[in-house]
């Protein structure tokens, strides 16, 4: 049923996707070394990153990005049907999709040599596309104004997007295998992180990667997903991908709330707030 919420240690989450099982059990998934982990807030560029890490792993080939969708190739640790897609997966390495905050999943992780993969945004374009996601998500509850929705994103499905980018940041002291990644501006690292990998091979992933190209890819794009769970007629899962489309919807009002929202929530984080 599409209406279910499920609750586990006080968050909540899409009920036809997660169970009470499921979740336990991905607390106790015995993760390999080779494993690549994709940690993200809903909504911080996770479709992106699925898409470049199966990009990168096929050097450049979208073969798999454009016969595969990335659900199957980057399952969801907490989903009910996560065991039986990790076991079709056609990626190697592993690549592991989640949304759990640091506090339940950390301790699953200690010893592990995984990759993990931490992507964010800025939490005022998040709260945006999280919006109007949930209008076409019928396992969502119901958006209301974009106002009330503000102030209920303290409280959303997945919990508070602060207390997820504070928990799994404050690792970087201690996890040599976290990578923290975010949506700047004009960030492009594609050039200087490369190691091993041929010119044409990285063009291939960032034209196969680009926002038109995924909007294309029934593989990335969520339109291989029924009406029954999205509502195709009032958006597009892949809707705007751009930096900054907080400023449409913010008035000046809503921004001076979140604004010290934020203020409060960061006096003791060590968090830096890099968007602007
Ligand atoms: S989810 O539901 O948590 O998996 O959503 P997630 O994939 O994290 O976030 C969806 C937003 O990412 C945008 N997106 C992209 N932007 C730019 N370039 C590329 N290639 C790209 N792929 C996905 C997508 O459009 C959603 O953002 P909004 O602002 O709603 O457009």
């Amino acid at each position: 049923r599409l209406d279910v919420v499920e609750t586990f240690h006080g968050l909540f989450f899409p009920g036809h996707l997660h169970t009470q099982d499921s979740l336990q059990l991905a607390l106790k998934f015995p993760f390999q070394d080779t494993d690549i982990i994709i940690v993200s807030y809903p909504k911080s560029g996770t479709t992106w990153m699925q898409e470049i890490v199966t990009l990168i792993s096929s050097r450049g080939d979208p073969h798999v990005s454009r016969s595969v969708p990335n659900w199957a190739r980057a399952p969801w640790l907490e989903h009910h049907y996560f065991a039986a897609l990790l076991e079709a997966s056609p990626t190697t390495p592993r690549v592991i999709t989640t949304h759990l905050p640091h506090h339940l999943l950390g301790p699953t992780l200690q010893g592990s040599k995984a990759k993990v993969i931490y992507v964010s945004r800025n939490p005022k374009d998040v709260v945006v596309s999280f919006y109007h996601f949930h209008k076409i998500a019928k396992f969502l509850p119901e958006a209301g104004s974009f106002s009330e929705f503000l102030n209920r994103f303290l409280k959303v499905h997945y919990g508070c997007w602060f207390d997820h980018i504070e928990g799994w940041t404050r690792q970087k002291a201690t996890m040599n295998n976290l990578y923290l990644l975010t949506l700047l501006p004009n960030h492009n690292n594609w050039n200087r992180s490369r190691r091993n990998v041929h010119d044409d091979e990285v063009n291939n992933c960032v034209k196969h990667c680009s926002f038109s190209s995924m909007k294309d890819n029934k593989m990335a794009n969520y339109t291989l997903v029924t009406e029954e769970i999205m509502d195709h007629k009032k958006g597009f899962f892949m809707r705007k991908g751009k930096i900054g489309d907080w400023k449409n919807m913010f008035t000046e009002e809503l921004n001076q709330y979140f604004n010290s929202v934020l203020e409060s929530k960061m006096v003791d984080s060590t968090l830096e707030f890099t968007w602007d």
